[in-house]
């Protein structure tokens, strides 16, 4: 008798990866099958800087790779080591947020602070405020975790600033958390201070975390702003960042979270340190560059923003020529959320796949940022040069959606 197994049929997998989407990478699948047909796909849905051309600067590769040639290539202590959770304390003092390094973790990128916080406060069937649109890791994290995203409105009629009404109306017992990307990804709003207040004394009043992603705060047009803390520094905030974005380091997952000086938040702390030591450390040679960039030369974040600046103008201002095309003008990061008027019953997949399949052109519908099939969103990632975006613009114009 064989010991081999006759049983053929496939192994089963968690019920919780159906529930799982990230539509910025999944739609890459749909990208390639054009790309099978010999069409040239042109990639506008991951914002990564680094495949437009955009350069790590050196004296981050440099710490890096001293790191690496001085032997530091073992484990770290979980939360980070300290001379990056001191910059980065340092940093935030420096934004007007006094902060201690014992609560600073350093972390795989934004992402993995986003996925400790959340697992850390947040329990099954617990619901959490993200916005809509949102960036998708939020809803996709509490899924994974069995916890319920309530979206709440931002609206696009009004810079896509948040309905702090909705948000209000939204609340229920089980309300644990408000999610604020600030400056946004995908719509590339930034919220004023009067804004900002506002979400702080309604998540006061609820009992309520925040969770501030800043991951784009450097990268607003008109140059760095404040961190959401800086407003209220004994509320209850958890602030986030990396070298992903600001600093042209994507691939290095390399990130970090600050956890308030409220008391209130000591509990979280903890959580967050303990869930943090079973993943061990964040990427070790990579958490030298972060004191390299927090105490080096950010001179290079000025000509990024200069150029952003120039294709945010530019996308706006083509796309809103497009007839049936609305484009909310970005403030700050790589990405616009324009609207297309769709014909009855289409969705904006329909759109998003249509224009792929005619021109190549690979954007992310906006119901994958959690906006309505029917209201025809999309986001566009506007890191590509002028001259291209040019005339990818021009290739979007000449598709006819019916
Ligand atoms: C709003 C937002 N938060 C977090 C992330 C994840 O960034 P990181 O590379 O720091 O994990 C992104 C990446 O696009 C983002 O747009």
């Amino acid at each position: 008798m064989s010991a081999v197994s006759s049983v053929t049929s496939s192994i089963r997998t968690a019920r919780r990866v159906d529930r799982f989407t990230y539509a910025i990478r999944n739609i890459v699948a749909e990208a390639r099958k054009v790309e099978a047909t010999g069409k040239k796909v042109r990639y506008l849905n991951i914002g990564d800087p680094n495949q437009f051309g955009f350069v790590t600067p050196a004296h981050l590769i440099e710490a890096v790779t001293k790191a690496m040639r001085d032997g530091h290539n073992g484990y770290t202590a979980s939360p980070g080591i300290v001379e990056a959770r001191e910059a980065v304390a340092a940093d935030f003092s420096a934004r007007g947020v006094e902060t201690n390094p014992d609560r600073v973790l350093i972390t795989s990128g934004t992402s993995e602070g986003i996925e400790l916080a959340l697992t850390a406060i947040v329990d099954e069937g617990d619901e959490v405020l993200v916005p809509s649109p949102t960036y998708p890791l939020y809803t996709a994290v509490l899924a994974k975790i069995g916890a319920v995203p309530t979206y709440y409105g931002t609206d696009h009629t009004n810079g896509w600033l948040p309905d702090l009404d909705h948000i209000r109306r939204a609340i229920t017992p089980r309300t644990r958390a408000l999610v604020v990307i600030d400056p946004n990804n995908p719509t590339g709003a930034i919220y004023p201070d009067s804004m900002r207040r506002a979400l702080i004394d309604i998540a006061e009043q609820h009992g309520l975390v925040i969770l501030a992603d800043e991951v784009y705060g450097d990268l607003a047009y008109d140059g760095p702003i404040p961190p959401m803390a800086r407003l209220n520094p004994d509320a209850p905030i958890i602030s986030y960042s990396s070298l992903s974005k600001a600093y042209l380091a994507p691939g290095w997952r390399a990130g970090w979270m600050a956890v308030g000086r409220s008391p209130r938040l000591d509990g979280v702390l903890a959580a967050i340190k303990k869930l943090a030591d079973g993943r061990l450390c964040s990427p070790g040679p990579m958490q030298y560059a972060v004191a390299a960039a927090l105490n080096g030369d950010r001179s290079h974040q000025a000509s990024f923003r200069r150029e952003l600046r120039e294709r945010a103008e530019l996308t706006t201002a083509r796309l809103k020529t497009i007839p049936g095309m609305s484009c909310v003008a970005p403030k700050g990061a790589f990405y616009a959320m324009p609207k297309m008027t769709l014909p009855p019953g289409k969705t904006d997949q329909d759109y998003v796949m249509g224009l792929l399949r005619a021109t190549g052109i690979l954007v992310v519908y906006g119901s994958g940022f959690g906006t309505d099939p029917a209201d025809g969103f999309f986001r566009v990632v506007f890191l590509a040069p002028p001259a291209e975006l040019s005339a990818i613009y021009d290739d979007m114009a000449s598709y006819t959606f019916a």
